[in-house]
């Protein structure tokens, strides 16, 4: 393919520039920034450069070349790519369509982790719940309202002086019994690591940072000293994750507090890496090329140290100005559970031996390989709700499908009515976290009485239900790349209205969320793409032109819709995944516009490693038509006792049956003849086994 430049192609040292002309107007991605989802070509600037800042409008933290780099686009329509350094290997994906370009980038980049199916279930999160007993007390309430919730998190209020793998006993209580205590719920308890280690226990008294010493796995100053940063617990050194060892390293800290706070996962914060004394504790050098270079785009506070460390800080493989961007993932992949054998290992896997789950905030193409992302420190506003729509549809472009907003926002006092809202939203992210900030107002969502508490179970039980379907559109993306949460162009390439929606979205292709993004919203205006649709709630049938339709969304309502022509796998929500994996499954079969609807469902344990490559999985496909829903068992390698079906919910079926049977044998069912909508249950039958459930009409 030819590119069509619009100017020269500089390729100096410090300064390489390359500017063509585009086929489109319509442009995505350019990392993780504040924007809209399809970008304006009007002129819009932005920088690639992970930086400690709350998010703000076109400033990109995410995906570049690990120099800075500056992507201009231009109403021609053209896009002008600047860098400060590297080579450039420029990469095409054609398509054609758009979940193609994502399935071609991720086999590049590296397709997305299979994350355990706990990490699937609502997180909750605070900075501030200051002991063990409070943290306790959160979930407890949550749970006496019903809500379900499979983790919970600290800040860092369980550490002793704010250092890494610590716990303050004096200050914060018995983390121990407090993760036995989540573990005994069928919970699971992740915990807050930044990468700043501080120096000034003193000897003998801080594994962390004997170790690091020892095995001389810090990052060092241009005079070849440890670079010494301010971070959380004071003055701190941070490891080198290019470090041969760093690995080794990273494995023993956390396999020694793992020892004593049997942990499921690790958050990982701050990685830009943060540094709130731009540089170091003695400055950077101010002879070097590198601190200053003769170009610099505009990034926050004018240079390049900003918040982070000096340029010419040496790590194993080169210096900070080459290597900046790559820090949040080079720790991601550290921490991470990694299933390729030639691979020696992997923090969390030596420790868990199973799947785990690692959230990042700063991160590079290929974090989707190694683990999530968290969208960092938004506002509780309904401006920052609406805007994580498109960073979370523009991550999961970037082949990161476990991602999420903090829910209820991060900094500010929430209100009761955005909070409720943005729990509908986010119970339909793939990351699914409340977090809060210090000093704030709880936010958690029993902190608000019973009738919002409701709404939030109410919703939460429809993600739980749902989890089936997510887990296998995650399977899907984990083998073969597509995107999770989806924006709707990408079920209708052919549809230029859908191009610049950033108010819905799509779990895959067949369930449409349209959220109240507004104060005193009560009605959504939705965009409802050709064909046939479901109202997730009474099956009502809502015909598809590609208009938008009016509907209304009280405080306790978000709308859902499920596309005609699919199935959905579904199973009953308990308070955990751990009690829901023990109940049946059901179906939700919406019929096409020829009666017809498809689906499958991609089952395993949950947390074993490589289950696919083990064949240590099952998998089901699922069929319908105007006479019958069929399942049919296409690999089981994964036996246990709890693969039965004892529901199926049909929509859109136009006459009413008059028998129906599960397998010849007569069973129970239910016709609503307002919405069409055919409710079978009273049978009990294993996946495991071909399944035929058919029904009759009375005139045939
Ligand atoms: C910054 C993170 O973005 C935020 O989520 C966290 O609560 C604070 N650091 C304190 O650890």
């Amino acid at each position: 393919m030819m590119l069509q430049t619009t100017g020269a192609f500089i390729f100096a040292d410090q300064f390489l520039q390359l500017s063509y002309f585009l086929p489109s107007n319509y442009i995505y991605g350019l990392g993780e920034h504040r924007d809209t989802l399809v970008h304006s070509m009007n002129w819009t600037k932005f920088i690639l450069w992970n930086n400690d800042q709350s998010p703000k409008v076109t400033i990109i933290n995410h995906l570049s070349t690990a120099q800075l780099q500056e992507v201009i686009l231009q109403p021609a329509p053209a896009i002008t790519w600047r860098t400060i350094g590297g080579v450039i290997d420029l990469y095409m994906f054609l398509g054609p369509s758009p979940n193609d370009v994502i399935q071609q980038y991720t086999e590049v980049i590296g397709r997305t982790f299979m994350p355990p199916y706990w990490s699937l279930g609502f997180h909750v999160c605070r900075w501030g719940y200051k002991t063990a007993n409070r943290t306790m007390e959160i979930v407890e309430r949550i749970r006496r309202y019903g809500i379900p919730q499979d983790t919970q998190w600290n800040d860092l209020d369980y550490m002793d002086h704010n250092r890494d793998f610590t716990t303050g006993i004096s200050t914060f209580g018995n983390q121990t019994s407090l993760v036995e205590e989540l573990h005994r719920l069928g919970m699971h308890y992740m915990m807050i690591v930044d990468p700043g280690i501080s120096n000034s226990a003193g000897p003998g008294n801080y594994l962390s940072y004997d170790l690091g010493v020892k095995m001389d796995v810090f990052i060092k100053n241009a005079s070849g000293q440890p670079l010494i940063g301010v971070v959380w617990p004071g003055p701190v050194v941070f490891p080198d994750f290019t470090h041969p060892k760093s690995q080794e390293y990273w494995t023993a800290i956390a396999a020694d507090f793992h020892k004593s706070v049997s942990f499921d996962g690790m958050w990982i914060d701050m990685n830009e890496v943060s540094n709130f004394v731009s540089g170091s504790t003695s400055g950077c050098p101010s002879d070097s090329h590198f601190e200053e270079p003769p170009y610099i785009p505009n990034v926050s506070g004018g240079k390049l140290i900003y918040r982070t460390m000096c340029m010419t800080a040496q790590q194993y493989t080169s210096i900070q100005y080459n290597l900046h961007t790559l820090y949040g993932l080079l720790e991601t992949k550290a921490s991470h559970h990694f299933t390729c054998p030639s691979v020696y290992f992997r923090a969390l896997t030596t420790i868990l031996g199973k799947r785990s789950l690692v959230i990042s905030r700063s991160t590079f193409a290929g974090q989707g390989h190694y683990g999530g992302h968290w969208t960092g420190d938004n506002l509780s506003t309904y401006y920052d709700m609406y805007k994580s729509i498109s960073a979370i549809l523009s991550m999961n472009m970037f082949g990161v499908t476990m991602v999420g907003a903090d829910i209820c926002g991060f900094s500010g006092a929430t209100t009761k009515q955005l909070c409720q809202r943005w729990h509908q939203l986010g119970a339909f992210y793939t990351f699914s976290r409340n977090h809060n900030s210090i000093n704030r107002p709880d936010q958690d969502p029993g902190a608000f009485g019973p009738a919002f508490a409701e709404s939030t179970r109410e919703v939460y039980l429809i993600r739980y239900k749902l989890l089936p379907y997510l887990y296998t559109l995650i399977h899907k993306s984990h083998m073969m790349g597509d995107t999770v949460l989806r924006p709707l162009f990408f079920e209708f390439p052919t549809l230029v209205d859908t191009y610049s929606i950033d108010r819905q979205f799509l779990w895959g292709p067949a369930l449409l969320i349209s959220p109240a993004l507004d104060l005193d919203q009560y009605t959504v205006e939705a965009y409802i793409p050709v064909g046939y649709w479901y109202d997730y709630y009474t099956g009502e049938r809502i015909i598809g032109t590609g208009d938008r339709i009016n509907f209304t969304t009280p405080l306790d309502k978000i709308n859902l819709h499920i596309r005609g022509g699919y199935i959905l796998p579904a199973r009953r929500s308990g308070l955990t995944t751990t009690e829901s994996r023990a109940y049946d499954f059901g179906l939700i079969v919406a019929l096409g516009v020829f009666g017809e609807a498809r689906g499958d469902l991609f089952w395993d344990d949950g947390e074993t490693l490589d289950t696919h490559e083990k064949g240590l999985f099952n998998m089901f496909t699922f069929s319908a038509d105007q006479n019958g829903v069929y399942t049919n068992p296409e690999f089981i390698g994964y036996k246990d006792d709890r693969e039965y079906l004892n529901n199926i919910t049909v929509f859109g079926l136009d006459k009413q049956p008059y028998a129906v049977t599960a397998n010849g044998q007569s069973t129970t069912y239910l016709y609503n003849k307002q919405y069409k909508a055919l409710y079978i249950t009273n049978f009990l039958l294993t996946l495991l086994e071909p399944i035929k459930i058919a029904w009759k009409f009375s005139d045939e």
